[in-house]
């Protein structure tokens, strides 16, 4: 495939946001995940240190917390101050401690250096549950909530400016579900309350790619909202835990951009596309398996609803799939910099997280090793590229349908602050190397490979056993229509120094 791009033609700079990521109360993810006050590698406040170092490694720019669903029966009140009562969490249906709160979390993004971003209860929660959450976190002292801070122990505001109103209101499975007006009613009021409360907020709401629930949204609150959020999981196995092989994984690659386009096409044509920014804040190949409990029938015994949940880590299961899935994913998000202001991996850690913890230490899965190639590795300012000769491979789907994908997904970026060009190359073939010819004039200079690619496809990374990981070659002085072979299954970002 020959690849052409002017330096010049910039697509937008991206913000960093787009490498986001997403921790809620789930099983593992908290509790036993970064903070274990019991482990041996945590520190004074409890949190794993082997796993603030990995998140710090991959520059985690914004943790959104505490959910996704368990946020729609969540009180913030009761996670806070010196008397924590633990409370049934309806969502999940486990004890939740509620010793992590909002200071502890307030904490993590401090010890990672990320933005916090706060989503709130929209499910039974109410307009001035929320924006008193909004006092509590982001007022001097006017007020109760922000003496109740200073009376805990934090004289300063924590200064929260990323707000989301609910989770997934839409849903039947959310508590708290909404119809499209009452959900445009309530943002309306809640986001009107927390302006009121800081004004230099941003505000989000949950959102969907339907029409009718974001005409309804955007009518009644597109002056509130700085933001729109939007989530997607490809390999829906929440119930069923059947992952999709390598060849279906691709053929999720697919208009892997579709809800982004949807979305932009609505705020357009509401001529909201340069107020308002898309928010993915949730996303990843595979759902998360939870079987009998977003059901409307629940699962009686533990065996049915919750021991079946400590199959999300089977570190096996988390392939070249998962990091080519995910790398053509952060090219869509790159692709769309100008509209897509921030997403979020979910999750982070345990789960289907990049990062896994287990009593002797961590596992950096294939998809975390994807993250650090692309921040620490890719430039900020996108570049247009295009190119001819596009490789293309058949594929079967999950459902059976027989289709055919791009073989190779390219995105060329150069950074804002230094010289050079730096391209991600995604070679989604199983078997087959792939060359790239680098068909643009203005570059120069030595050029250096960087590669994920595993053994096989089914390569992953588990503890004492690691096939995944980043590997650097030389490639030579940079010359016209220069020859790179990209190996099957591998995601690379390829330097061009000047
Ligand atoms: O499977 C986890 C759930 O996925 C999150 O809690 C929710 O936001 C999404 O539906």
């Amino acid at each position: 495939m020959k690849v052409f791009l002017n330096p010049d033609r910039e697509i937008g700079r991206r913000s960093p946001m787009l490498y986001g990521q997403f921790i809620e109360h789930f099983h593992r993810q908290i509790y036993g995940g970064v903070y274990d006050p019991q482990s041996p590698f945590a520190d004074e406040d409890g949190f794993r240190t082997d796993v603030l170092e990995a998140m710090r490694r991959i520059k985690m720019p914004i943790l959104r917390w505490p959910g996704g669903c368990f946020v729609s029966s969540y009180h913030w009140k009761n996670a806070v101050g010196k008397e924590r009562q633990p409370f049934f969490d309806k969502a999940w249906r486990v004890e939740d401690p509620n010793s992590f709160g909002t200071d502890e979390y307030i904490k993590l993004c401090r010890k990672t250096g990320c933005e916090p971003y706060i989503c709130t209860n929209a499910g039974t929660g109410t307009a001035e549950e929320m924006s008193d959450w909004v006092e509590y976190c982001n007022l001097e002292n006017e007020g109760k909530y922000a003496k109740w801070r200073i009376e805990n122990g934090y004289e300063q505001p924590h200064k929260v400016k990323y707000w989301s109103i609910g989770n997934e209101n839409y849903g039947f499975w959310e508590i708290g579900a909404k119809t499209a007006s009452e959900w445009g009613r309530l943002v309306k009021e809640a986001a009107k309350m927390i302006k009121h409360v800081d004004p230099t907020t941003e505000l989000t709401a949950a959102a969907l790619t339907d029409i009718h629930w974001n005409i309804e949204l955007l009518e009644n609150c597109g002056e509130f909202l700085d933001w729109i959020s939007i989530h997607e999981y490809w390999d829906g196995i929440h119930q069923t835990n059947d992952y999709a092989n390598y060849e279906q994984v691709m053929a999720y690659t697919d208009r892997l951009g579709h809800s982004i386009d949807e979305v932009r096409g609505l705020l357009t044509a509401m001529k909201l596309d340069k107020k308002i920014k898309i928010a993915f804040d949730e996303w990843n190949l595979r759902g998360w398996y939870h079987p009998n409990v977003h059901t409307i029938k629940q699962g009686v015994t533990r065996e049915e609803y919750l021991y079946p949940r400590d199959k999300n880590d089977d570190n096996t299961k988390y392939t070249m799939a998962d990091a080519v899935f995910t790398a053509c994913f952060l090219n869509e998000l790159n692709r769309n910099c100008d509209i897509v202001g921030m997403a979020n991996f979910a999750p982070v850690v345990n789960t289907r997280g990049c990062i896994y913890t287990c009593p002797e230490g961590i596992v950096l899965r294939s998809t975390y090793h994807v993250f650090d190639l692309y921040v620490n590795y890719l430039g900020d300012i996108v570049l247009d590229t295009w190119s001819k000769e596009t490789p293309s491979m058949k594929v079967k789907a999950k459902d059976g349908r027989e289709l055919s994908v791009d073989a190779l997904d390219i995105v060329a970026t150069k950074w804002s602050d230094r010289p050079g060009l730096a391209i991600a190359a995604v070679n989604k073939e199983p078997e087959e190397s792939l060359t790239l010819f680098l068909n643009f004039h203005s570059a120069k200079g030595n050029v250096k490979l960087f590669t994920i690619s595993g053994n096989s496809t089914e390569s992953y990374n588990d503890m004492g056993h690691e096939e995944v990981r980043i590997e650097e070659s030389e490639a030579g002085a940079f010359r016209m229509g220069m020859e790179i072979a990209l190996k099957a299954h591998s995601v690379n970002v390829i330097w061009i120094e000047e």
